[in-house]
């Protein structure tokens, strides 16, 4: 290693795996930005944003469905839980199941920003007193340890909400769901959020909005690399690119080079060409049979399915096939 080699790895050691993670993504063909990183201040800001405007229909299609049937939700999952939750962006449709859910054990959210996981819990803790909150900071695509709760449950419950799911690719998402079996235990379950199949108008408005907030939010994760990775990104010699892939059955988010062009990132230059994109983020989208495909491949079964009115988005109920 050259001495200069030496410094420039010095002076980024702080976001080292930030640095490698991004290396790696535009070493690959094709090129991909991991989709992680953009949840920045600003990045945070903007998907919150994104949230309120009208084509981004999904938050407040979960939110409807969980005020209309939390409490049948409730009931199918029994009393006396101990509630896991996989992230922790999600403090009000949280709250709503916890509301619901009777005399519940402990709720344990699993996130692996320290500072969030600190913040929420305060708030549940202050709302529900008597709930025994047991914060886990961790990365949740792991194997996990749960901690155990003063009083024993009657089941555990592993909650995924948001269509986070739907971020990792099938085989991806299989994994994350043998694994949330086998954190549950016998006798345990799952519950998921999970964006439904619809008109792909809908779909590609709800990435594609006309404000250009999600564009903005994309883009800003080459804002974020040019600030803590020494990069030189031009910003508007990229574009936001979010596309339905009816086949996949999933929306497509990539950023594109408007142009031939070399960007420099912590020291290592890299080449696109026009049109180029990079992949920052699958949304799978599901019908029934998707949802009995994807449970079965995880040793799971579907038990129950709800969803909004509209039929735009839906949570499930899985139970274990085998422990
Ligand atoms: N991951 C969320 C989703 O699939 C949030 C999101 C909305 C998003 N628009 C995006 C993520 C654009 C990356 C790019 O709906």
């Amino acid at each position: 290693m050259s001495v200069m080699t030496a410094l420039r790895h010095a002076e980024v050691r702080p976001e080292s795996e930030f640095v490698a993670d991004v290396w790696s993504g535009l070493s690959g063909r094709p090129k991909s930005l991991p989709s992680k990183y953009l949840y920045d201040a600003r990045g945070s800001e903007l998907f919150e944003q994104i949230c309120d405007t009208p084509e981004y229909y999904l938050t407040r299609a979960e939110l409807a469905l969980m005020r209309s049937s939390v409490a049948q939700m409730a009931q199918a999952l029994g009393p006396e839980l101990r509630l896991v939750e996989f992230g922790n962006g999600s403090g009000l449709k949280t709250r709503l199941l916890l509301g619901a859910l009777e005399r519940p054990v402990a709720y344990v959210p699993v996130e692996i920003s320290a500072s969030a996981l600190a913040g929420s819990c305060a708030e549940l803790q202050r709302e529900y007193p008597d709930l025994q909150i047991l914060p886990l900071q961790a990365d949740f695509t792991a194997p996990l340890t749960l901690p155990r709760a003063h009083r024993q449950p009657r089941r555990t419950v592993l909650y995924l909400a948001g269509s986070t799911l739907g971020n990792f690719p099938d085989a991806e998402a299989a994994l994350l769901l043998q694994q949330m079996r086998k954190a549950a235990g016998p006798g345990g379950a799952v519950l998921l959020g999970l964006d439904l199949k619809k008109d792909p108008a809908l779909i590609n408005a709800a990435y594609n909005d006309a404000a250009g907030v999600t564009a903005a939010f994309t883009l800003n994760l080459l804002a974020r690399i040019n600030r803590e990775l020494h990069a030189d990104f031009q910003i508007e010699q990229f574009l936001h690119r979010a596309r339905y892939q009816p086949i996949l059955g999933r929306i497509e988010t990539d950023i594109v080079s408007r142009r031939a062009q070399r960007v420099v990132v912590a020291g290592r230059g890299f080449d696109f060409a026009a049109d180029e994109p990079m992949r920052v983020e699958v949304s799978c989208k599901y019908d029934r049979a998707d949802m009995q495909r994807l449970a079965k491949a995880a040793g799971l079964q579907m038990q129950q399915l709800w969803s909004d009115q509209q039929q735009q988005f839906a949570v499930v109920l899985l139970t274990a096939t085998q422990s």
